[in-house]
């Protein structure tokens, strides 16, 4: 009987009990990482990298990744693959995914990638698409429980756009049972039906200082996303308001933590002295893209180990 094809296309497609597997997964990997002991589960497999937008930590995260558990990658980028010259996606899912073992894609809008994932024989994962950012809120969690246990019942205070990592957060928390308080400017706010998720794992707030009061993590991202930037003049005035600095970090509980998915703009979104302070956990939040990224591949290829 062949195995049921798993992809990872949004947050919600996994449980809460495969998310524990893969955090406790993830800490094993990065232990053995750390004291450079080999592992190697994927040894003559192949990840196909698909980048239709700019990339630093998630092409540099699975590209390691991939090579340290042991398989190759190949990579594709729109300018230089048919991809750009308009191959119908499913023609592109059928060629490459008989190809290669996993294929990671960062694309616009999520039809795309669900769509190559229909066509695809092999996993597909969502390395950001307008809507979503799955792997980036993976690693978000794995930072959280590393620095101060379960998410469960805690607050993650969201300031700023309403855009694919509120979103994730959002389906993060109706999972994994916390609470997200999201303040957004006016014409930036979250759109519910497109996380999927239930009104009651999250509460909106017009001003972002009462959204950080008493927040366990405040969490923010750049006011222009990829894909946006025909609207930066314009979001520059509706976000000044949504910069994270001290004063809303001394309302969030005293040990909460600040993350950001970088790249950040200090100065606009956030103040450098958040960023750069003691409350912000940027850089593992950053490393532990790769951790939670080589437990994922190994879940979709192998199953629970
Ligand atoms: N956070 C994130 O996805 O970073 P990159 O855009 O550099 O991949």
């Amino acid at each position: 009987m062949s195995k049921k094809l798993k992809h990872y296309l949004q947050f919600s497609n996994f449980t809460a009990d495969e998310y524990a597997y893969l955090f406790e997964r993830a800490a094993l990997i990065k232990r053995k990482f750390k004291a450079y002991e080999k592992h190697h589960p994927l040894t003559d497999r192949t990840l196909a990298l698909i980048f239709e937008k700019a990339s630093t930590r998630t092409r540099v995260s699975f590209e390691a990744g991939m090579y340290q558990l042991g398989g190759s990658v190949v990579h594709l980028t729109t300018g230089d693959s048919q991809l750009g010259r308009a191959e119908p996606i499913e023609d592109s899912a059928r060629v490459i995914s008989r190809m290669v073992d996993l294929v990671m894609i960062r694309t616009f809008e999520q039809t795309k990638i669900d769509r190559f994932a229909e066509y695809s024989r092999v996993p597909v994962i969502n390395g950001l698409t307008n809507e979503f950012h799955p792997c980036q809120i993976m690693a978000d969690i794995f930072t959280f429980i590393e620095h101060r246990g379960s998410i469960r019942g805690k607050t993650v205070a969201w300031v700023g756009d309403g855009n694919n990592m509120a979103n994730t957060w959002l389906q993060a928390a109706q999972l994994l049972d916390f609470t997200v308080h999201v303040s957004t400017p006016r014409g930036y706010e979250i759109d519910r039906a497109v996380a999927g998720v239930r009104n009651d794992c999250y509460r909106v707030f017009k001003d972002p200082m009462l959204a950080c009061a008493n927040a366990d993590l405040v969490t923010t991202d750049v006011w222009t996303s990829m894909g946006f930037e025909a609207e930066n003049e314009a979001r520059k005035k509706a976000f000044a308001d949504w910069c994270v600095d001290m004063d809303m970090m001394r309302t969030a509980k005293s040990d909460a933590l600040f993350m950001h998915c970088l790249p950040a703009h200090r100065g606009e979104e956030v103040d450098v002295d958040v960023i750069d302070g003691p409350q912000s956990v940027v850089w593992d939040e950053a490393e532990n893209r790769l951790h939670v990224q080589k437990a994922l591949m190994e879940y979709l290829l192998l199953g629970q180990l």
